[in-house]
């Protein structure tokens, strides 16, 4: 069995009328195929279909049929008999035996090789296989849902995959709409990911995406979609939290490619580097001890939030403070916002 199925979210029109779909093609016992960008939710959706469709309690299998080699794929899908090739040294029953009744779920189902697909077309019209290295015939009653972010009618054409086996998936097709075309789905996802991230640090609130930080996703086209978003949601909660001992305020960093360099959201175009003051600078010459101090302690807190980019976590470091003192230091002079 599958863990229980996880939350869908999202409310946008698109997203609404896909829902509609999956509710509508999880009922009906054919096979099916999910099409989309990376990471738009197929695999979500492929559980979502089993959970919603009559075989719900019975077994759900998902494969991802990239993962496997071309002979590893045959044998973890149709199971082989002892002997049947070098390592086998012991019966193996496949997938499909294993979900007879329920559903597979085929990942990536535009990498299976031409064996493969010839195999499952059959077992997709008769129910029918044997396995490797066996002369039995087995019968099972499995629903097949394929995913694949490949353009199968392309791939049928150049000769890549059988157009008699699309034609059998092709039953129905459900096409994931990409996150940039839904953009008011962003933001519910983002609060989403950032306050279970949240939840996994342990703290006990999420204090959110600060509004320009919130503004910069819905202006991006997330090329990765969903998956991306909870990876950006995810880190910029993890960093802050480590940054800042913990999360305080609204999360203003976000970033969004972790190869480069970190590309940084700030309100203020970033102030020229201040020259550090001593107790001997001239200006402050000559006004008594708690004037010279206090611009002294303010000059060094001045030169390491610049040297730091803002970032008070580091500043804290960068004077060899507890982000706490550091904190305290900002309340003294004013410049909490
Ligand atoms: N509508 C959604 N609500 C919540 N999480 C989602 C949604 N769509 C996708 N995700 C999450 O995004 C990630 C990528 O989804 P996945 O189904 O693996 O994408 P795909 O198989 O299309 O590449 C997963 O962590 C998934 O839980
Ligand atoms: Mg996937």
């Amino acid at each position: 069995m599958a863990a229980i199925p996880q939350q869908l979210i999202g409310q946008s029109p698109a997203w609404l009328a896909t829902l509609d779909q999956i509710s509508g093609s999880a009922a009906l016992d054919r096979s099916m195929l999910v099409i989309g960008e990376r990471g738009t939710g197929k695999e979500l959706v492929a559980a979502r279909l089993h959970f919603l469709s009559p075989r719900w309690e019975k077994t759900y299998i998902p494969v991802n049929c990239a993962a496997l080699s071309d002979e590893l794929l045959d044998s973890e899908l149709f199971g082989h008999e002892q002997g049947a090739f070098t390592g086998a040294s012991k019966r193996r029953l496949g997938r499909f035996e294993r979900a007879d009744g329920g559903t597979l779920f085929l990942d990536e189902i535009a990498t299976a090789s031409a064996r493969v697909q010839e195999k499952l077309l059959r077992v997709i019209e008769y129910g029918e296989f044997e396995r490797l290295g066996g002369d039995q015939t087995l019968k099972v009653d499995v629903r097949v849902i394929g995913a694949t972010n490949v353009d199968l009618p392309a791939a049928v054409k150049k000769g890549n995959f059988r157009a008699d086996l699309l034609d059998r998936l092709a039953f129905d097709v459900i096409t994931l709409p990409p996150l940039r075309i839904r953009k008011s789905d962003i933001f519910p996802l983002a609060e989403h990911f950032g306050r279970k991230m949240a939840v996994e640090l342990g703290e006990e609130s999420f204090p959110g995406f600060a509004p320009e930080v919130m503004e910069f996703m819905a202006d991006y086209d997330w090329p990765g979609n969903v998956r991306e978003l909870k990876n950006v949601a995810e880190r910029a909660v993890g960093r802050a939290f480590n940054d800042e001992g913990g999360l305080t305020a609204p999360i203003r960093q976000i970033n969004i490619d972790p190869f480069e360099a970190p590309w940084r959201l700030t309100n203020e175009d970033k102030p020229d580097i201040p020259k550090p003051i001593s107790p001997d600078t001239p200006d402050i010459q000559g006004t008594d001890f708690t004037e010279r101090t206090h611009a002294f302690e303010l000059s060094l807190v001045k030169e390491a939030l610049s040297q730091c980019e803002n970032h008070q976590g580091r500043a804290s470091k960068y004077l060899g403070l507890t982000y706490h003192q550091f904190r305290g230091l900002l309340r003294k002079h004013g410049l909490r916002k």
